[in-house]
């Protein structure tokens, strides 16, 4: 396996896997929501118009300031539907929830500020491809946020990676992909890399896009 394929989440099993996860997927996620109010906080320091690639159930959407303009896009249309309540429910500085796949935006070069892709980078089939589509979407001087849990190569997360690995395919993302899979991207430059909490377990990188 080279370091930024999960072979074993196809689009189709992640859609399978995302319905079963959606009625339950905010109280399994709880431990995440420290290091989604900190990614958060990051995008609304930088504010103009963001990609949320991955928007899921649109957990982090009433995290972002007014200064901030958002696309949301995912493939699961159950995630989706929970976002779409969210937003119908009062956010006004949602400007669309898209079915669309990330490893191909629908989108023209250089359409975005920002992008912001919160667990999810581990989850898409190739994500060298997904990175380079998100270096293509974005303006240049504009950035490229990912926090993801990536392969541990020591302590508890490490014992958790392994045992939960051989079930990537059910759970609908890569438990231990490498992170070297996300760090060369042509057009994107590494500006900072910050581990979030739970300790150990979250990394959060900033890329730059080059002019
Ligand atoms: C673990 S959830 C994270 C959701 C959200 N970012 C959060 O922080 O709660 C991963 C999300 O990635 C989406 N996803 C996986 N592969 C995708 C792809 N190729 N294109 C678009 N979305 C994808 C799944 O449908 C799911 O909603």
């Amino acid at each position: 396996m080279t370091t930024s394929t999960n072979r074993s989440v196809e689009g189709r099993d992640v859609k399978t896997a995302y319905a079963r996860w959606a009625p339950i997927y905010e109280f399994i996620a709880t431990p995440t929501v420290p290091a989604r109010k900190i990614a958060a906080k990051r995008v609304n320091a930088i504010g103009g118009r963001f990609l949320e690639a991955g928007v899921g159930s649109g957990s982090a959407l009433p995290l972002y300031g007014d200064n901030v303009d958002l696309v949301g896009v995912d493939l699961s249309h159950d995630m989706l539907k929970i976002a779409r309540g969210r937003v119908d429910a009062g956010l006004k500085n949602v400007e669309a929830i898209l079915e669309m796949d990330l490893m191909n935006l629908a989108f023209a070069d250089a359409s975005f500020d920002g992008v912001v892709c919160m667990f999810t980078i581990t989850a898409v089939p190739d994500a060298a491809q997904v990175m380079r589509e998100f270096a293509r979407v974005v303006k240049p001087g504009g950035i490229v946020m990912i926090a993801s849990h990536f392969e541990a190569d020591k302590g508890p997360w490490q014992v958790t990676d392994r045992v939960l690995t051989p079930f990537a395919k059910r759970l609908g993302w890569n438990p231990s992909m490498p992170i070297d899979g996300v760090m060369e991207t042509p057009g994107l430059v590494l500006e900072s890399r910050e581990e979030l909490p739970p300790v150990g377990l979250i990394t959060l990188l900033n890329f730059r896009r080059t002019a």
